[in-house]
């Protein structure tokens, strides 16, 4: 378990706890961060109860549902619903997870949500992922060629193909980056977890034609040599994907290319 580290702009009290719903009979309670910047108040932590009877089953759910019917304020990012987009990231549980694929039932007790760990706030529950997205654009994810495109397509093999499995299916949650010690104190140089393995992405694909250039963008103390296997990246991927696997390979493709 991703232990919860509470976000930058943290002395975090008490808040408010808010009317349990009427005539409801199976309640969940909720205990979610809270902070404005509008307000010149400190971050405080809300209590609400959920109806989970007149609610889907997860947290997500829950989490609409007590803006809808409870508080209008209450401010987080999502858009799919199903695992896709990555948006609805943020700590339950003391776990990077998505909310929208985490089951109610999986937690016990109250259910603590905070902001993804050591980043700065923007509102709430949405942190400020500028620097994540800034780092991301700069390992250029996107297929480059020298030679003059086909008439139709870049053709890959099944083989080289199945190289791209454990890689494409990242949806830049940013779950694993912000579980990563490294990331937290370095993540001004260290391009964490995420951006390492979409980096690898790229490296692999057998079309791209930039591989020398890549490996010369991330060869560096900080941007690729600051992880230290310490593997919490791979444990908080909510799409079960191997980061730190990805990192390693990299490194090994270092040391080969020196041979
Ligand atoms: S293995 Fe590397 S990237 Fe993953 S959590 Fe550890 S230091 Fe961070
Ligand atoms: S590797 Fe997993 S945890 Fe990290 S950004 Fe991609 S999907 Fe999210
Ligand atoms: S809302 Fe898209 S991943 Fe959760």
């Amino acid at each position: 378990m991703v232990q919860l580290t509470l976000p930058k702009n943290s002395t975090i009290s008490k808040g408010k706890t808010w009317p349990k719903p009427e005539g409801a009979v199976n309640l969940r309670e909720f205990h979610i961060y809270r902070w404005n910047p509008d307000d010149n108040l400190n971050p405080r932590v809300d209590t609400y109860f959920v109806n989970v009877d007149d609610c889907g089953p997860m947290v997500l759910d829950a989490i609409i549902w007590i803006k809808n019917k409870v508080d209008p304020t209450l401010t987080f990012r999502r858009s799919c619903r199903e695992g896709v987009c990555g948006s609805c990231a943020m700590n339950i549980d003391g776990t990077n997870t998505l909310a929208c694929t985490r089951s109610m039932t999986e937690v016990k007790g109250a259910i603590a949500i905070y902001p993804l760990p050591h980043m700065s706030v923007v509102k709430d529950l949405v942190p400020d992922l500028t620097n994540f997205y800034a780092q991301h654009a700069s390992v250029q994810p996107w297929l480059q060629t020298i030679t003059p495109a086909p008439e139709k397509e870049w053709r890959q093999t099944p083989s080289d193909r199945a190289k791209l499995d454990g890689l494409y299916e990242c949806i830049l949650c940013a779950c694993c980056s912000t579980s990563c010690p490294s990331y937290w104190w370095n993540s001004d140089r260290y391009l964490g977890p995420a951006v390492l393995l979409q980096a690898y992405r790229w490296i692999s694909d057998s079309r791209d034609e930039a591989t020398g250039e890549r490996l010369d963008n991330v060869e560096d103390p900080f941007r690729l040599y600051r992880c230290h296997t310490i593997m919490n990246c791979a444990k908080a991927c909510p799409k079960g994907l191997n980061p730190a696997k990805a990192i390693a390979d990299i490194k090994d493709l270092m040391i080969e290319r020196q041979l």
